[in-house]
């Protein structure tokens, strides 16, 4: 049995649609969790930067003596993930790779759509990941980054969420998929607008679910579950707005947060910022 808590890292707030999956599907374990809200968004930002971001916020996590750490963000996965696994010599899960796999075994037309991030999207990492798995899927991609502050503002299921759904996605669903993979974090909070939209018969993929379910495994297999142990924590650091995250964070977990703040200092080193 090991009570050691899973480290989860996001750019913000949109982490806590992992961090949701992950406590309902290991009820036993501890978490920590850290929103990079000062320097969010990362999705319109270059992959050194947003590298450079990770390695900070995995270190920060790693010194709270984290078992497994899981990069919840999309955009940070596509960008950062090998170089993490590279740095640091815990178990480092992402959710580009869970979501692939998740999205290859549900298509039966072998056409897959992938929506995310700019920097996800650019990245080609949904892309390269469902081909690595079956080359002869069919792979489409699309940009929505309008998607982020419609979650965040809880306007999900509202006409404007439709208007811009139809907008972004009319193409995808004209393409014939038939599983639209949800590449970002704040997408699950759209699922209703993005179904209404692409119709009952394409088959929405959530990373999340693919991913905790992926750590699940991973915890048996390194023999470093908690076991139900009982006495858990969800913990929960920011870089800014602890407030913000409280509030939005709110509408992604359904829960009661605790939320402890980092100072953010304009040149970001956890190290020297993580005072409670
Ligand atoms: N968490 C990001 C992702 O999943 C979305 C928000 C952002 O751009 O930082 O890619």
């Amino acid at each position: 049995m090991d009570k050691r808590p899973i480290g989860i890292f996001d750019s913000g707030v949109g982490g806590l649609t992992v961090l949701r999956e992950v406590i309902e599907t290991m009820p036993g374990e501890s978490t920590v969790y850290l929103g990079d809200t000062a320097r969010v968004p990362y999705g319109t930002k270059s992959g050194e930067t947003v590298t450079a971001y990770a390695i900070q916020n995995a270190e920060f996590l790693i010194s709270k003596d984290i078992k497994l750490l899981i990069v919840a963000c999309n955009t940070a996965t596509a960008y950062a993930l090998c170089e993490l696994q590279k740095r640091f010599d815990i178990p480092i899960v992402g959710v580009i790779e869970p979501g692939a796999e998740m999205a290859v075994s549900a298509t039966r037309a072998r056409q897959v759509g992938v929506i995310g991030t700019e920097g996800t999207i650019a990245s080609g990492a949904y892309f390269e990941a469902i081909k690595a798995i079956d080359q002869k899927v069919v792979v489409r991609t699309r940009a929505c980054p309008l998607f982020v502050p419609l979650a965040e503002e809880d306007w999900a299921d509202t006409d404007v969420a439709r208007l811009t759904a139809r907008k972004y996605l009319l193409d995808l669903k004209q393409d014939g998929i038939d599983v639209l993979l949800l590449g970002c974090t704040h997408y699950p909070l759209l699922k209703k607008t993005i179904s209404y939209v692409m119709g009952d018969e394409v088959e929405l993929i959530d990373s999340a679910v693919a991913t905790a379910a992926k750590v699940d495994r991973l915890l048996i297999e390194h023999n470093i579950s908690a076991k139900g142990s009982g006495d858990r924590s969800h913990v929960f650091f920011v870089t800014d707005s602890p407030e913000r995250f409280e509030e939005v964070g709110r509408k992604f977990l359904c829960s009661t947060m605790q939320t402890e703040l980092i100072t953010h200092e304009s040149t970001y080193k956890p190290e020297e910022t993580g005072k409670k």
